[in-house]
């Protein structure tokens, strides 16, 4: 298999998206990819994110994690994201850091980018396959190649069974409720898998 250069781009204010990316890192590393793992910069203000203690733990906690930038998303042969759903859709920070790729995007240098997605919700139908279908389309606008699970293992049915990108509904505690760890390694080694063709073929 050919080296694959992945890039974990998340965003989480409460945790969750983090743990996924460090599965996903972990998964990915096993099937020997060499990984990034970036986080969005935060955008809200010091008082909203005081304002929730899991939102100020897990910021005070990943402080270290270094803000991606667009030389990751260059770097990369492929990309796994993982961001929250924010009213059905994506959260600020990380449209915020697509957004901010279009230099990258009008110098052609998004397109063949390995990419796939990851999200959480509060509710098992509170949007989840709405959020990534919000971000696959701006893939397609990147010229991205989309890598969905679709149904390619039985760790996809144990997680819930979204073929769009891992997804994991999360409770009031903030503790996740389906076991999503099998779909998000799978992902991540289909991820690398995919990617590892096109650089072969490049
Ligand atoms: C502003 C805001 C909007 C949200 N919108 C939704 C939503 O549309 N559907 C839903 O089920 N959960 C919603 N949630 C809950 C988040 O999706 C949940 O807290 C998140 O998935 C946890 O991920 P994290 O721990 O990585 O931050 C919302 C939370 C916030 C703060």
């Amino acid at each position: 298999m050919a080296n694959v250069k992945l890039a974990i781009v998340y965003y989480s204010s409460t945790g969750t998206n983090y743990k996924m990316a460090q599965w996903a890192e972990k998964a990915a590393q096993d099937a020997g990819a060499e990984t990034k793992l970036v986080k969005a910069p935060e955008l809200a203000p010091e008082e909203a994110i005081a304002s929730n203690p899991l939102w100020k733990e897990h910021y005070e906690a990943t402080k270290d994690v270094p803000e991606a930038n667009s030389d990751d998303i260059e770097w990369a042969d492929a990309i796994i994201f993982s961001a929250p759903t924010r009213f059905g859709t994506l959260p600020a920070q990380m449209k915020n850091f697509i957004d901010t790729q279009g230099g990258l995007w009008a110098a052609g240098k998004t397109i063949n980018k390995v990419v796939s997605w990851m999200t959480s919700a509060q509710n098992p139908h509170g949007g989840q396959e709405a959020t990534l279908l919000s971000l696959y389309t701006s893939m397609m606008h990147w010229g991205a190649v989309i890598a969905t699970p679709g149904y390619s293992d039985d760790s996809i049915f144990a997680g819930g069974g979204n073929p769009y990108g891992a997804s994991v509904s999360v409770d009031q505690d903030g503790n996740m409720v389906e076991d999503v760890e099998g779909a998000v390694s799978h992902q991540a080694r289909r991820t690398v898998d995919v990617a590892s063709r096109i650089v072969e073929g490049s």
